[in-house]
């Protein structure tokens, strides 16, 4: 579903809450030309008590650390930004949404230095459901091993949430949607599994979880986290620093994807090789519907993760 057709009408931008089609900036901005931005994504959810932004101090925390790499001033506190987004969703009686912020280098001049260009900071917010899909949260997805390899992070610091990385992972997920995958896994330059596009990924075998560790050229997830600790304290045993071959994801029990945009996705086939039983495994389910328990507040647990509107 496009912008046009959806209920929004407001965007937060530099400071100032502007009309949804003013939020606008020049086609020369830097941002544009060298990919040089930091964002992230985030969901509010429906709760009994309103609308709750899971992590978002972690969220905020991440976009801060990210523009470091680039020099970057957020020239906007977290407090301020806190603000902006609350007002947005309020404004625009958003039961739930998915939070975009970003901070990009604008307008003034186009070397590749953004020395004397200004950083501009925008929060947009708008309804989105399952990203995969709904059934695939249930039935799991199709994916791809992609041939695009992500970056070292000796070649970009792949721990930034930057605007220009997500060219590889366009090139990656398209390739696996122009073959008939829902989605992408995309190796590193060693060969070992990273992540997804817009997902980290986890391996589960005898009933113990397996993630690939941060040095992997892997976005430091914030569901990936949150999904750790649920299964700990669901009871299992969790791998969260080790390298996964490509031939353990053939292998493996269970496979499944997080991110705040893809929740927690089971996968059921990787190049088109069955995964354990090809359908959601119950250590997946477990730990999935723990995951919805909480974003939806159906549980008292983990009341810190939540910044009610
Ligand atoms: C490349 C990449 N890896 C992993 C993730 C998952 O991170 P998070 O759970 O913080 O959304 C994302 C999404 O932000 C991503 O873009």
């Amino acid at each position: 579903m496009g912008f046009d057709e959806m209920d929004v009408d407001t965007i937060w931008m530099d400071g100032e809450f502007v009309d949804w089609d003013e939020a606008q900036v020049h086609v020369l901005t830097h941002g544009l030309h060298y990919g040089t931005g930091v964002f992230e994504g985030a969901r509010c959810y429906d709760t009994e008590e309103g609308p709750a932004i899971f992590r978002w101090e972690e969220h905020l925390e991440r976009l801060f650390q990210s523009a470091k790499p680039y020099e970057m001033e957020i020239d906007h506190t977290k407090e301020e930004l806190t603000e902006a987004t609350k007002t947005l969703i309020q404004r625009q009686e958003l039961p739930s949404c998915y939070i975009r912020p970003i901070a990009f280098y604008g307008y003034n001049s186009l070397g590749v230095s953004p020395k004397d260009c200004p950083t501009r900071t925008a929060v947009a917010v708008w309804p989105w459901g399952a990203y995969l899909g709904e059934e695939a949260l249930e039935d799991g997805i199709d994916v791809m091993i992609s041939s695009w390899r992500k970056h070292a992070s000796s070649q970009i610091p792949t721990n930034a949430k930057t605007t220009g990385l997500y060219v590889n992972s366009m090139l990656a997920g398209e390739e696996a949607r122009r073959n008939g995958y829902a989605e992408a896994i995309v190796l590193n330059k060693e060969g070992n599994v990273a992540e997804g596009p817009g997902e980290n990924i986890f391996l589960v075998r005898d009933d113990e979880i397996y993630t690939p560790g941060l040095s992997e050229s892997i976005l430091d997830g914030i569901t990936r986290d949150s999904v750790i600790k649920i299964a700990e304290d669901l009871g299992y045993t969790v791998h969260d620093d080790v390298s996964i071959s490509r031939g353990e994801l053939n292998t493996a029990d269970e496979l499944f994807f997080t991110g705040s945009a893809a929740e927690v996705t089971p996968i059921r086939k990787v190049d088109n090789v069955t995964i354990g039983n090809g359908s959601r495994g119950p250590v997946t389910e477990d730990i999935q519907s723990r995951f919805f328990d909480i974003v939806e507040r159906k549980t008292d647990a983990y009341d810190e993760w939540f910044e009610y509107v």
